[in-house]
């Protein structure tokens, strides 16, 4: 047992996939301190810049001060409070669902999903590209499922049309972590629609930067609860704190509460976090010129990156990944920009395909047009050595 523990360690180490802890010193901000070393950082999800930001701390604080640090027992026990109460109306009146269940994280919430929900003579269907979450809730499900191509409508309608009696699913991304492309809302809605499916959508990487007032993917194509029954977020990124909820109609929600295991089963998230969140969608509802200027930012990344001749994936999003032929490339590259004050984290196998390791530079409201300048010149400075590197072998 311990030997072959052992030998897979020793696989994942060859292979350039072990993993490891960097020891961040500072808060989660544009600027971030590791070992005494001040890094531009490109390399979180807090794309609207709220984890430092001083109201939700503030919030956070006072919340502590009232119902003390860890919330001490489950959901249906004793860990729910008036600020986990307060923090769903704010998002049932937000999103303009029926009912609001808070979960500790979005794996967890994408589990609770899947395996409460669907049955086992379902069929799911889900893009390729989903999140691990999905993923694991799907075969832990034990329902049937199909995965077809990444945004493949043609295909999904193909596969959804061999299921017409079954009790059928679909589930996917609204912005996809790893690529920072969309999925195609309305059209899987129509097909949904079509075929008697039911739409699940996690919208972790859409929600706050995402539709006028930030309410994410479904806002920006004004899909109701009819059209996406099942809607799920996760506060880790734009929110700058850290949980998730699942929205819906009441039998789903209510279905949820009373049989979904990683709901029962669990710590409440703390209380002091559930205030933050609410803090931070006051300001995400309010506070158009952090999407703004965002979306400038993006818009200005895109730009420059596309006159330096670096090759893009299709986002518009924060998520601004290149992918690059082999892992030792990806990791070189990351550990000089780290070497050159930028942090932007290498993306391996398993959470990408085997074929295509990457940077995934990620954009926050915080950066400022001179932080972007001063990324991609010094990627292009790297890339010219590197290229110097393997051709003159001087290195
Ligand atoms: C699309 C997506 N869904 C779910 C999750 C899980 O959320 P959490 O980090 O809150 O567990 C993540 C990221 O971590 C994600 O990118």
């Amino acid at each position: 047992m311990h030997k072959a523990l052992a030998q897979r360690l020793q696989q994942q180490t060859d292979a350039g996939l072990w993993r490891e802890h960097r020891l961040r010193a500072s808060a989660q901000d544009k600027k971030v301190t590791y070992g005494g070393k001040a890094l531009l950082n490109f390399n979180n999800n807090d794309y609207l810049g709220l984890s430092n930001h001083p109201e939700v701390k503030q919030a956070f604080m006072q919340a502590a001060q009232v119902y003390g640090v860890g919330s001490g027992s489950a959901n249906t026990l004793s860990g729910y409070t008036q600020a986990h109460e307060d923090l769903v109306n704010a998002l049932a009146a937000w999103l303009q669902r029926d009912k609001v269940l808070l979960f500790s994280s979005g794996y967890i919430a994408n589990l609770a999903i899947l395996t409460t929900l669907m049955q086992p003579q379902d069929v799911i269907f889900a893009d390729k590209l989903n999140h691990a979450s999905l993923n694991d809730g799907m075969r832990f499900s034990g329902a049937k499922f199909k995965r077809f191509a990444h945004n493949n409508m043609q295909r999904l309608a193909n596969d959804l049309s061999k299921y017409p009696e079954e009790n059928k699913w679909i589930v996917t991304e609204g912005v996809f972590s790893m690529e920072g492309d969309a999925a195609d809302l309305p059209q899987l809605a129509n097909l949904a629609q079509q075929h008697q499916a039911q739409l699940i959508v996690d919208d972790v990487h859409g929600l706050g930067v995402l539709g006028a007032t930030g309410a994410g993917s479904l806002e920006v194509h004004g899909l109701s609860q009819k059209d996406v029954p099942i809607l799920m977020g996760g506060f880790g990124k734009s929110f700058g704190t850290q949980g998730a909820f699942v929205a819906g109609s009441k039998v789903f929600i209510d279905a949820l509460m009373q049989f979904a295991r990683p709901y029962l089963f669990t710590t409440a998230m703390a209380p002091a976090l559930a205030a933050a969140t609410t803090q931070s969608i006051a300001i995400i509802r309010e506070d158009n010129k952090r999407r703004e200027h965002l979306q400038n930012i993006i818009h200005y990344f895109r730009e420059q990156a596309g006159n330096l001749g670096l090759q893009l994936l299709p986002s518009s999003t924060a998520i601004q990944p290149i992918v690059y032929n082999s892992i030792e490339e990806v990791q070189r590259i990351s550990e000089a920009l780290y070497n050159n004050g930028i942090l932007v984290s290498c993306i391996r196998y398993p959470t990408v395909p085997k074929d295509s390791p990457r940077l995934r530079i990620s954009l926050n409201a915080n950066h400022d047009y001179k932080d972007i300048d001063i990324l991609l010149t010094t990627l292009e400075k790297i890339s010219h050595e590197q290229t110097a590197c393997a051709t003159e072998d001087s290195c």
